[in-house]
């Protein structure tokens, strides 16, 4: 019998499991808390409150670890290929090479989509904003693969569904960018790999030929690898909820995309471009916009600093900075961005509003100087995002899907409205 916590409530004593993960996390199994007590637990955003255990990834927030199967960020970023690294978040361990070259042979063979897919493109206006015509056409996917949209694939529908995800999602989003500016849809090519093939897709056209920079493809093997996964945040957790009423991958998928629009999650990496411009155009004035996010007045936030889970420096910020110093002096590139961004850091890690509250550069502080450094849009940058987080959801989705205690997510609730009272006619209401 493992150890167990003590809860006494109204005069009775309740004993609660405690889990204990290979990590040495610690969790009271509050999974019949109801039945026994007749209590829940209110937790608003889950902070304290687990809803799965998960072999996917392990973050320690207050040491800065991030490891993805046990295996540290660091060493990943520095010796591995993206998709080395999905096969790694999916399948659980590092491909051998004849794992690795069937994986990345099914890339070549799915990564176009549907000619009549292109349609869709058509019935957008050039101004849509790049996430909603992802999240759409992720989940449109289903309608072209009826055979693998059902309550219970086979680990071979899996796997497929998560090649065309993983492949299909470079296609999409640069013919979304494309489309946007008016031009022709580049096509994939066999002969190319992961990287190359989308900045070719993104960047090429009938009248420029794109010449593909091998600093530019490890900048952003760097970025997709950082993004891969990252445990329960808001994105992967809606892609387990939605999943775990059996709704296909796909659909799974698309909801997350949703999630991460948002501007306090993937949605960051735009506005954190956005502010620099603002402060860089409003005379590189630092200290007055650290004041502003100080001011519980001004409704400022700091884009791109502080988290949820890291209380000391976000490991991917850290590696995202010396990219795109070491990026933009490849490139020749001057970008005021980078230097206000930097001294933004400076002054806010000496302040002690941020010091008080932990609050540190994450993971999309640095990843826009990146991305405009190689010329992807800003609108497209939570894209990216996407990009890089599609290997975690799929695995964090094939994980609950795989698990049979899985049940569909159901939350509870404190009720906090009106107690009972009669219904009023409408002659009768004020
Ligand atoms: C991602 O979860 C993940 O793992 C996410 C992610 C991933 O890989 O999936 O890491 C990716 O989403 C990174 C986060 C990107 N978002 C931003 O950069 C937006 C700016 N950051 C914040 O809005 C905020 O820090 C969050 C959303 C990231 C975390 O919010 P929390 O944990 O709910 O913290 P909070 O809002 O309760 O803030 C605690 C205090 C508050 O001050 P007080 O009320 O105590 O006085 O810190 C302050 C906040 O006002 N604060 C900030 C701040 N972030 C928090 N103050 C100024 N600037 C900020 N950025």
């Amino acid at each position: 019998m493992g150890d167990i916590a003590k809860l006494i409530l109204d005069g009775k004593t309740y004993e609660l499991p405690i889990i204990v993960g290979t990590e040495k996390e610690k969790a009271f199994d509050i999974s019949k808390l109801r039945a026994q007590t007749g209590y829940i637990t209110l937790d608003p955003g889950y902070g304290n409150t687990g809803a799965c255990t998960s072999n996917i990834t392990f973050v320690d927030g207050e040491r800065g670890i991030l490891r993805y199967r046990g295996i540290p960020i660091e060493q990943i970023a520095d010796q591995c290929t993206f998709v080395e690294t999905a096969y790694l978040l999916i399948y659980g361990e590092l491909p051998n090479q004849k794992q690795l070259d069937d994986f990345s042979n099914a890339f070549t063979r799915h990564s176009t989509i549907h000619e009549d897919m292109k349609n869709f493109f058509d019935a957008y206006p050039s101004t849509a904003h790049p996430m909603g015509i992802l999240s759409a056409m992720i989940c449109s996917l289903a309608a072209y693969y009826p055979e693998l949209v059902k309550p219970e694939p086979t680990p071979k529908d899996i796997d497929t569904v998560a090649v065309q995800l993983l492949s299909k999602v470079r296609t999409i989003c640069s013919f979304s960018y494309k489309k946007s500016i008016g031009e022709p849809f580049v096509y994939p090519r066999p002969d190319l790999k992961y990287i190359p093939n989308f900045l070719n897709m993104m960047f090429s056209s009938p009248t420029r030929d794109y010449k593909i920079d091998s600093e530019v493809v490890s900048a952003l093997r760097t970025l997709l690898i950082l993004h891969a996964d990252h445990e329960q945040n808001c994105s992967t957790s809606t892609v387990r909820l939605v999943g775990s009423s059996l709704a296909n991958l796909f659909a799974s998928i698309s909801a997350g995309i949703c999630a991460l629009w948002g501007p306090l999650h993937g949605g960051a990496n735009q506005e954190v471009i956005e502010m620099l411009q603002q402060i860089y155009a409003d005379g590189s004035n630092v200290k007055k916009y650290v004041d502003m996010a100080k001011d519980p007045e001004k409704n400022f936030r700091l884009m791109g600093f502080g988290h949820r889970v890291y209380k000391n420096f976000d490991p991917r910020a850290k590696i995202i900075k010396r990219r795109a110093d070491a990026l933009l002096k490849k490139l020749g590139i001057r970008d005021p961005l980078l230097d206000i961004a930097m001294k933004l850091e400076e002054v806010a890690l000496k302040d002690d509003y941020f010091i008080e509250r932990k609050l540190y550069p994450n993971v999309d502080f640095y990843s826009g100087i990146i991305y405009r450094a190689i010329g992807i849009p800003i609108d497209m940058f939570p894209v990216m995002f996407a990009i890089g987080r599609m290997p975690g959801w799929i695995a964090h989705w094939k994980e609950m899907i795989e698990n049979p205690t899985t049940k569909i997510g159901r939350p509870r609730q404190i009720y906090a409205g009106h107690t009972e009272r009669k219904y009023v006619p409408l002659e009768q209401r004020g």
